[in-house]
C-alpha cells in the first residue's frame, strides 16, 4: 500500500517536508546532475554547487580515516549513477563554501522508476562534527592514559628493584650482623636471665633476616634473563603449589624458544598476578596455566575452578582496584589484549594474547 496516497503531495509540499528533515538530502538526474537540495544540505555545505559528476570534486572533502582525497569518482553519487551502488555512511571530512570543516557522514543510493530504470539518485548527508570532535579526544585520551600508564608500571618495575635491593643489601646484611652481635653477647652472658632474652632477640633476628629475604624476593624481578618465561613460571608456581592447598598445573609445551625481553618480563607479571587473583579470591581447589605458542601468537591461560564472578562491572567501576587493569594495561602495551571471563561459582578464565611479529 502506498501510504502517501491521500495526502495530495505537491512540489511545495515535498520540498517542506525535506527542509523540516535534520540531514541534508541532495537529488540528482540518472546523469549525476544535481538538481534540488534541502535547506539542511545548503547549510551543512555554508552554499550549494548545481554541477555533474566530473565536476564533483567542486565538493571537496577527505575520506576521514585515511585522510586521502575524495576523487571525483569516488563520491558515492558518482557510483550510484554509474553502478547503482548503495552506500551507506561513508564517513568524510569535508571542507564547506564558506571554507570551514567538517565531518559527515555520507550515503547515496538511486531510484529506479517501474522498468527498473535509474530514474533519479540521491544523497544523503549527516552531519556528525561534533560528535567525531569528541570520539577524537576520547582515542586521545585513551593514547595518553595507556602512555601513562606504560610509564608507571615500568617505573614501578624498577622502584621493586630498587627497594629490593635495598632490603637484600642493607637492611638485610645489617639484621645478619645484629643476629652475629647478639648471639656473641649471648654465649659470653653469665646471667641466666638475660641470656633467654639475647636467644629470644636472636631468634627474632632470624626470623626478620627470613622474613626481608622473602618480601626482597617477591619485589625482585624474575629471574627472566637467566631462566627464559617458561622454567621462571614454573619456578614461580612451584612456590604455589607448596604454599596454597592447591593442585596447580602447568603446560607450556609448544613454548620452545626464548621471546623479547618484554614480551616475557610482561607476561610473567599478568601470569603472577592472574596467579595471586587465584590465591586470594577464588577459593579453588585446581589452578592451571597453559602458555601456547602457534606462528602468530603467543596465549597465556590463567584458569580456575573456584568462585568466579562478574568481570564486566569491574573495568567500568571509578575505583575499581588495579591487579586487572594492569593486566589489561600491560597486554596492551605488547600489542596483545586481555581477556577475562567468569561465571558466578564456576570458576575464571584470564586469557592473555600477544602478536607475535614474523
Ligand atoms: N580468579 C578469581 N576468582 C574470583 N574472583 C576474582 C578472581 N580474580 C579476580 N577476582 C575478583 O575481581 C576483583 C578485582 O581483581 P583485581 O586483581 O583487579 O583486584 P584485587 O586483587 O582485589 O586487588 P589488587 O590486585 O589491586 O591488589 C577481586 O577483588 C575479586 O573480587
Ligand atoms: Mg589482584
Amino acid at each position: 500500500m502506498n501510504v502517501l496516497q491521500g495526502l495530495d503531495i505537491d512540489t511545495a509540499l515535498l520540498q517542506q517536508i525535506l527542509d523540516a528533515l535534520p540531514v541534508g538530502i541532495w537529488i540528482a538526474d540518472p546523469s549525476g546532475q544535481l538538481l534540488a537540495n534541502n535547506s539542511a544540505g545548503s547549510r551543512i555545505w555554508a552554499g550549494e554547487r548545481w554541477i555533474s559528476p566530473e565536476d564533483y570534486g567542486e565538493y571537496k572533502a577527505w575520506w576521514s580515516s585515511t585522510g586521502k582525497l575524495l576523487e571525483t569518482a569516488e563520491w558515492g553519487m558518482s557510483r550510484a549513477v554509474a553502478t547503482g551502488e548503495v552506500s551507506q555512511n561513508e564517513m568524510v571530512d569535508i571542507e564547506c563554501f564558506d571554507g570551514s570543516r567538517k565531518t559527515i557522514l555520507n550515503s547515496a543510493m538511486p531510484i529506479y522508476d517501474a522498468d527498473g530504470q535509474i530514474r533519479a539518485c540521491i544523497a544523503v548527508n549527516q552531519e556528525i562534527t561534533d560528535l567525531k570532535r569528541v570520539q577524537d579526544n576520547l582515542v586521545l585520551v585513551r593514547n595518553q592514559l595507556a602512555a601513562l600508564s606504560g610509564a608507571a608500571l615500568s617505573i614501578q618495575e624498577q622502584e621493586r628493584k630498587r627497594l629490593s635491593m635495598e632490603l637484600h643489601d642493607e637492611i638485610g646484611q645489617t639484621l645478619s650482623a645484629l643476629k652475629i652481635v647478639v648471639e656473641t653477647a649471648r654465649r659470653h652472658c653469665k646471667n641466666k636471665t638475660l641470656a633467654d632474652y639475647m636467644q629470644q632477640a636472636s631468634e627474632m633476628a632470624d626470623t626478620l633476616v627470613s622474613d626481608v629475604r622473602e618480601i626482597a624476593r617477591r619485589l625482585r624481578p624474575p629471574p627472566l634473563d637467566d631462566l627464559g618465561l617458561v622454567a621462571a613460571l614454573r619456578w614461580h608456581l612451584d612456590r604455589v603449589a607448596r604454599a596454597a592447598p592447591l593442585e596447580v598445573r602447568f603446560d607450556a609445551e609448544t613454548l620452545t624458544q626464548r621471546l623479547s625481553s618484554d614480551l616475557e618480563l610482561g607476561c610473567f607479571r599478568i601470569a603472577q598476578e592472574a596467579v595471586s587473583n587465584v590465591i586470594r579470591h577464588a577459593a579453588a581447589s585446581c589452578l592451571t596455566v597453559t602458555l601456547e605458542k602457534n606462528n602468530r601468537h603467543l596465549t597465556l591461560c590463567v584458569r580456575d575452578d573456584g568462585c568466579g564472578f562478574v568481570p564486566k562491572s569491574l573495568f567500568t567501576e571509578l575505583n575499581h582496584p588495579l591487579g586487572l587493569i594492569g593486566m589489561r594495561e600491560r597486554a596492551a602495551m605488547l600489542g596483545g589484549e586481555l581477556r577475562v571471563r567468569s561465571t558466578p561459582g564456576q570458576g575464571a578464565e584470564v586469557q592473555a594474547i600477544f602478536p607475535l611479529g614474523g
